[in-house]
């Protein structure tokens, strides 16, 4: 194996490996580290299913090499959960508002919209879709998507 050392943080947790160097971070992610919340579909960049954080942008994993990842701070889908093992607000609002079916490209839009839920607690709709367009959901619809999104907005501003 062409053999490289990475060291990265991965919610919160240091981790040093080995890699090959064509190893896709989501790959790494699900199969080395064995987070597999985080989904893979198109491996094209195109669905969105394997968004995570890298420095606290959302970023697909599938196009992103594992040993780029080298000195940074990732966070995957399962960081959202709180300590308490409950579902944190966003997670809750999905829940809600039935804004899954299948739930494979939830965790994609869980995190490419935390990050907006970072910057702007009060996201108007066309925000919201904007922020959204680039996660594919095959099944349940974007509507309910949206209202779990308005329902979380609202519960960290209350
Ligand atoms: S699996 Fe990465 S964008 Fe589809
Ligand atoms: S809930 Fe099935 S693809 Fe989105």
């Amino acid at each position: 194996m062409d053999g490289v050392k990475i060291n990265l943080k991965v919610n919160g947790l240091a981790i040093s490996r080995e890699v090959d160097s064509r190893l896709l971070l989501s790959d790494f992610i699900r199969e080395s580290l064995f987070l597999t919340g985080t989904h893979i579909g198109c491996e094209h960049g195109v669905c969105g299913a394997c968004t995570i954080h890298v420095n606290g942008d959302p970023v697909r994993s599938c196009l992103m090499l594992a040993v780029q990842a080298d000195g940074c701070e990732v966070k995957t889908v399962e960081s959202l959960i709180q300590e308490n093992g409950k579902l944190n607000h966003l997670q809750q609002a999905f829940s809600d508002n039935h804004a899954l079916q299948c739930g494979f490209c939830t965790p994609g839009f869980l995190m490419t919209v935390s990050r907006l839920l970072e910057d702007n607690l009060n996201p108007g709709e066309e925000e919201i879709r904007k922020c959204i367009s680039g996660n594919l959901c095959r099944c349940t619809g974007y509507s309910n998507i949206i209202k779990a999104v308005k329902q979380a907005a609202q519960t960290v501003s209350n």
